[in-house]
């Protein structure tokens, strides 16, 4: 992915089996008696009227609780077959004879994001590397930064992290329930916000990055950094990043630490490696993002809700004003995408976090910069922040700063029994 140091900033800115198993029992032994029954006797028919109304319908059964990783609700069934082709993609590991590598971090996608079920986090990390010279990053394009690929299809190809790098850092898996949801927000929505909110601390700004896949400037979403706007760019740039699978939007290897001998040497399937299929019309890409667009967001937790002090805190200690509840899709030709309240708990803006941020800069984000994640499932993922340095979600609010600080400060000095409420708000988000 482009990494550059300077910008144009835009202000605008989670027994069965038994009782199916009795039912099958039962059911059978009932019928078996009915047949013998029907042998002996002559049929008695249904009589209108003779014994009262007929009895009513059974209920239909409750529908099961929605799960993670479960598909969108109301797809239509040209769409739940998009998104089962698109599961098999996800899942679908790469070898050396379909194009893996040379370098790469993992095979498939599921390969990092597994938990709390496919199409969630993980705690494998990936890590990006570049140097810092007078506050000034440079992501050593030329040594293959900044994103280091830690694996290889052989041993003599492997990238390492090199001696000039000063600036190292951590980045976890991001689950990705409810993405098609985030994408479907119209870029007005989140810039209308970002003119509204730039209140006392708070100066979020939109990542505007240019889109891969339209070549348009759009308002990133996606990425601890808000580098990507649409999740086809997003699989484009991870087929290529993360597993070393050439597309038709980045038809380039990557050469480990920039050395092209070593590339040639060991790079043997012809780019890109990703290839359209004639019957669909689709690359793997496109059924990755399919995949991703359909899947559904976090289920809401079971069990009773919490007592509503625990959303008021979030609002008065100015949680919200960053991880901002909830905003509308816009008109979208999938129905089930078609302006829907989002419960994101995200601005999705870059915000500057002090001494909470990764020192990368990316796409339009400084490398003190990081984008609000948003907080729906917080309960389910983890470990939290973006290099996962929080244990728990009590450290992850400790260690807020810069734009934070105030909003941080409001948290510690809640009595403890509020600090309990305002966690309990947020498991069940
Ligand atoms: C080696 C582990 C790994 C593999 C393999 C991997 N990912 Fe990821 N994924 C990550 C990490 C780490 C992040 C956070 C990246 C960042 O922002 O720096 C991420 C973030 C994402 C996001 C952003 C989600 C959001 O809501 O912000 C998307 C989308 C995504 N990955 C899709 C994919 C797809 C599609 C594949 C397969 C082509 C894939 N990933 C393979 C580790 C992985
Ligand atoms: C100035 C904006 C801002 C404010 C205010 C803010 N946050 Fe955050 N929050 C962020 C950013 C940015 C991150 C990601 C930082 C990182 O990983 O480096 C984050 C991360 C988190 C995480 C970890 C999420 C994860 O997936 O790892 C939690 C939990 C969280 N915030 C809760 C809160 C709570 C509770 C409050 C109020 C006490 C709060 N935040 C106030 C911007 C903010």
């Amino acid at each position: 992915m482009k990494t550059s140091t300077t910008r144009t900033r835009r202000r605008c800115l989670l027994t069965a089996t038994a009782i199916v198993s009795t039912t099958l029992v039962t059911g059978y032994a009932l019928a078996q008696s009915q047949i013998i029954t029907a042998m002996q006797h002559p049929a008695v028919r249904y009589q209108p009227d003779a014994n009262g109304p007929p009895p009513p319908p059974p209920p239909p059964p409750p529908p099961p609780p929605p799960k993670f990783g479960a598909p969108l609700p109301g797809l239509t069934n040209d769409q739940m077959l998009a998104f089962a082709a698109g599961l098999g993609q996800f899942k679908n590991v790469e070898t050396v004879a379909s194009g893996l590598g040379p370098i790469f971090n993992g095979s498939s996608c599921a390969a990092c994001h597994t938990r709390p079920a496919l199409g969630g986090s993980s705690n494998i990390v990936t890590t990006r590397f570049g140097r810092t010279v007078d506050g000034v990053f440079n992501p050593l394009t030329n040594l293959g930064g900044s994103l280091l690929q830690d694996k290889a299809i052989a041993p003599g190809a492997r990238e390492f992290i090199p001696q000039s790098a000063n600036t190292i850092a951590h980045r976890q898996t991001i689950a990705l329930f409810g993405d098609g949801l985030i994408e479907a927000i119209p870029d007005a929505t989140i810039l209308h916000n970002a003119a509204v909110s730039q209140t006392g601390p708070l100066h979020g700004l939109p990542a505007m990055i240019t889109d891969v896949t339209t070549d348009k400037e759009r308002v990133g979403r996606f990425g601890w950094k808000a580098q990507q706007a649409t999740l086809l760019a997003f699989a484009a740039d991870a087929f290529v990043n993360e597993m070393g699978i050439t597309n038709r939007y980045f038809p380039t290897e990557n050469a480990p630490n920039g050395n092209q001998s070593l590339l040639a040497k060991y790079d043997h399937v012809a780019d890109p490696e990703d290839t359209t299929d004639p019957k669909t019309g689709k690359a793997g890409i496109d059924r990755a993002a399919d995949y991703m667009r359909y899947l559904a967001p976090p289920p809401p937790r079971p069990g009773p809700p919490p007592p509503q002090a625990g959303a008021q805190l979030f609002q008065t200690a100015g949680c919200s004003g960053c991880h901002t509840p909830s905003m509308q899709t816009g008109p979208n030709s999938v129905a089930a995408l078609n302006q829907k309240p989002v419960f994101l708990y995200s601005d999705l803006l870059l915000h500057n976090m002090g001494s909470l941020n990764d020192g990368i800069a990316q796409g339009f984000a400084l490398g003190t910069e990081m984008k609000t994640p948003p907080l729906w499932g917080v309960g389910a993922s983890g470990p939290w922040l973006h290099d996962g340095r929080a244990a728990t979600i009590d450290q992850a609010i400790r260690l807020h700063d810069g734009e934070a600080k105030q909003s941080r400060d409001r948290y510690i000095n809640l009595p403890e029994a509020q600090k309990q409420q305002l966690l309990a708000f947020l498991n069940s988000i």
